[in-house]
């Protein structure tokens, strides 16, 4: 439990830790590289380190100097060896979803398991196309739910369609894809982080896209080096808190400005926030500064098209929403009912408690604000993204605010609290 005070200003420059999506991919892809690779700035948080765990497991070395600089000496393709207990993935999505299908191509059996809110999360998504490309993968009710049993086999290219815009089953299926025999290709209804297809790239490895199309052939993978970018979901938590409050200036410096990622900076543009951008580096991803201060926001529309360039940063969304002027209905984001959470009940029930006039729609939500929010009991659901988001709300409403379950942030930003006191926040 921790007790939160308004801030009385919000002022300084800040870095944020490197990119989760961005690290996971890092390590997944350096652990099937063919030698030594080093990446530098990788995610501190827990589901980064699931992932490395998991690698670990399969006989992969991870030598750490701090968590900052690491060198991974890649197994390739084929060459992980078959682990003698469970490959547990803690909170994960990214870990299991990738990992499944990394080891769906591989000629031995493994398990995967989660935690209790990962063990509740849809695993069919991508287990049922794995099954097309030949894959032996069994799970909890009929495989929408971890455990997920894998038997190894020779996987075979697919066309396919997906359903749901989801990043983590396009990245399952192009990892996938790097195993199999002949051509996968796949497509996706709406555009969502391209992150695995920017990687692809650069690594050289036989891959196309044109629009929503992808497409890869089994290939190679050369070692690499790379330094992660700075998280955008992590500085989002900043930029929201900045925007919001009414003495604020804020610099955060060393952000991924990757497009299908920054969909909340621009709605956030669109309501009238005062953001600046510096474009610093754009090769494999663009990298930049953000300068933010207090702004006077109205609320705008966020078509359904929008939604999975910001899929991460809608609670944030929600709270910005309520304290902007007019109203916002968001629908078509059923997904933030299968995160780490139920993001639409859990943000709803807290803001409310708040003040805040918002109510839940079956996929999405409907906000009329501007709301002055007052301090409360306020409880994270378990949720990382949840927790941050209740801290800011907790940084500008009135009065004090009492977070409990904040220890979750740990599992993307363990810094979050340290760089929030470093700003001005006030909590103890
Ligand atoms: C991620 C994709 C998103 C996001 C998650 C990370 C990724 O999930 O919510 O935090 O790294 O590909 P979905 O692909 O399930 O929408």
């Amino acid at each position: 439990m921790i007790r939160i005070l308004p801030a009385r200003e919000v002022s300084g420059e800040i870095c944020v830790p490197g990119d989760k999506s961005i690290s996971h991919r890092a390590l997944i892809l350096a652990a099937l590289a063919a030698g030594a690779s080093e990446v530098e700035n990788l995610s501190e948080g827990r589901d980064v380190r699931s992932t490395a765990a998991v690698l670990r497991k399969l006989g992969v070395k991870i030598m750490e100097d701090g968590w900052n600089r690491v060198r991974i000496l890649g197994c390739g393709r084929f060459g992980f060896r078959e682990p003698p207990g469970i490959l547990y993935c803690g909170n994960s999505g990214t870990t299991a979803r990738l990992m499944a299908a990394v080891l769906t191509g591989q000629r031995f059996f493994s398990v995967l398991a989660g935690d209790t809110s990962l063990s509740r999360r849809p695993m069919k998504r991508v287990v049922e196309p794995l099954q097309r490309m030949g894959a032996r993968i069994e799970g909890r009710q009929g495989g929408e739910f971890l455990p997920l049993a894998i038997s190894g086999a020779e996987l075979r290219g697919i066309r396919y369609r997906m359903p749901v815009a989801s990043a983590q089953v396009k990245t399952a299926l192009l990892l996938a894809g790097l195993l199999a025999e002949g051509e996968t290709r796949i497509s996706e209804p709406s555009r969502s982080r391209d992150h695995t297809e920017r990687f692809f790239r650069w690594l050289g490895i036989d891959f196309s896209s044109s629009g929503l199309q992808h497409r890869v052939r089994p290939s190679q993978i050369r070692a690499f080096r790379m330094k992660v970018p700075g998280d955008f979901s992590s500085a989002a938590f900043f930029l929201a808190l900045a925007v919001l409050h009414p003495r604020a200036e804020l610099t955060i410096h060393n952000v991924n400005l990757n497009p299908t990622r920054t969909g909340f900076l621009r709605v956030l543009q669109r309501m009238g926030a005062e953001i600046r951008i510096t474009v610093e580096d754009k090769e494999p991803e663009p990298v930049g500064s953000l300068h933010v201060r207090s702004s006077a926001l109205k609320n705008v529309p966020v078509p359904a098209e929008e939604i999975p360039q910001m899929i991460d940063e809608l609670p944030l969304l929600g709270l910005v929403a309520a304290c902007a002027e007019g109203v916002l209905e968001l629908r078509g984001a059923r997904e933030l009912r299968v995160k780490e959470s139920d993001r639409i009940a859990a943000l709803v029930s807290q803001l409310r408690r708040m003040g805040a006039s918002i109510e839940e729609r079956d996929d999405g939500f409907f906000v009329e604000g501007p709301a002055v929010l007052k301090g409360c009991r306020l409880r994270s659901f378990g949720d990382h993204r949840i927790a941050m988001t209740l801290a800011v709300a907790a940084s500008i409403a009135r009065g004090e605010s009492l977070l409990a379950g904040e220890a979750w942030i740990r599992i993307s930003f363990p810094a979050f609290f340290a760089t929030l006191k470093a700003i001005g926040g006030q909590f103890e």
